[in-house]
């Protein structure tokens, strides 16, 4: 059973749920909000425990389209489980979404990603270990989920040639969820590149499964805050990766909201 929520958010019925990653929940202030709902005013609801991540949904227009975000989001490795991730994407669910975009800061792979670039997450490697789905059937069968899709291609390609004529470089690639906390090593780097993956983080993917399996339309963002552990000499830091989020959050905010308005 989901909790209740209070009336002006149900009443507020929005299209686009955007979940914020790392450093990116700015982005939540340029709406024209209408709302905001602390998460520790829904029960049951887990709180954020990271640096960076507020703990509120955000909601009201952005570019005419009504919008709510999760300014702050939770990872496994805070020690929630699968369930509570998945309890924010089924809300905003239940709350009438059809499109969700999910952004993240990520760690750059591919040697052609420099910090501060973004990119649009064209497909995932799931090296959590674990599903949210698991325990997750009814009698639809829903536990088979199919994940050939799952990130909108449609919308990716409209959103590519957006960015090219706003003069926005956006890379497409591959985004593989590790459990985290720790950063990876370069072992453990140079195996993720040679499975094909092309950035590397602590989130998305979870949120993207359920998603999934609740019909979304799919958009994964990722900002490019470093690049991965054995690709450069400085080793890896929060700070680093808040600090290249901060750099190009205005590049970051144009480019999630002129996605919004091709929803
Ligand atoms: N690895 C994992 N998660 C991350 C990274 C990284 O290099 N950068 C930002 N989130």
């Amino acid at each position: 059973m989901l909790p209740k929520l209070p009336d002006c958010l149900t009443n507020f019925c929005p299209e686009v749920g955007i979940v914020l990653g790392s450093g990116l929940g700015f982005f939540a202030e340029s709406l024209d909000v209408c709302g905001r709902l602390a998460y520790e005013q829904i029960p049951g609801f887990p709180t954020s425990t990271v640096p960076g991540h507020a703990g509120q949904f955000v909601y009201g227009k952005l570019k005419g389209r009504k919008v709510i975000c999760m300014q702050g989001r939770f990872h496994y490795y805070e020690g929630y489980n699968m369930e509570q991730l998945s309890l924010p994407i089924q809300l905003m669910s239940s709350l009438g979404i059809s499109t969700l975009f999910l952004t993240n800061a990520a760690g750059g792979i591919n040697t052609l990603y420099k910090p501060g670039d973004f990119m649009l997450i064209a497909d995932h490697i799931n090296f959590l270990g674990t599903n949210p789905l698991i325990g997750k059937g009814d009698e639809n069968g829903l536990l088979f989920t199919d994940m050939s899709a799952v990130y909108d291609s449609n919308l990716r390609s409209q959103i590519r040639v957006w960015a090219k004529d706003s003069d926005i470089s956006l890379h497409e690639g591959v985004y593989l969820a590790t459990t985290g906390p720790c950063y990876e090593t370069p072992a453990e780097i140079r195996a993720f590149a040679s499975i094909g993956a092309d950035a590397v983080g602590m989130s998305t993917v979870p949120e993207a499964i359920i998603a999934r399996q609740l019909g979304l339309r799919i958009i994964g963002l990722s900002c490019i805050t470093n690049l991965a552990a054995g690709l450069s000499e400085s080793p890896l830091s929060h700070d680093e990766v808040s600090q290249t989020a901060d750099k190009v959050k205005n590049i970051f905010a144009r480019l999630l909201a002129g996605s919004v308005e091709l929803v």
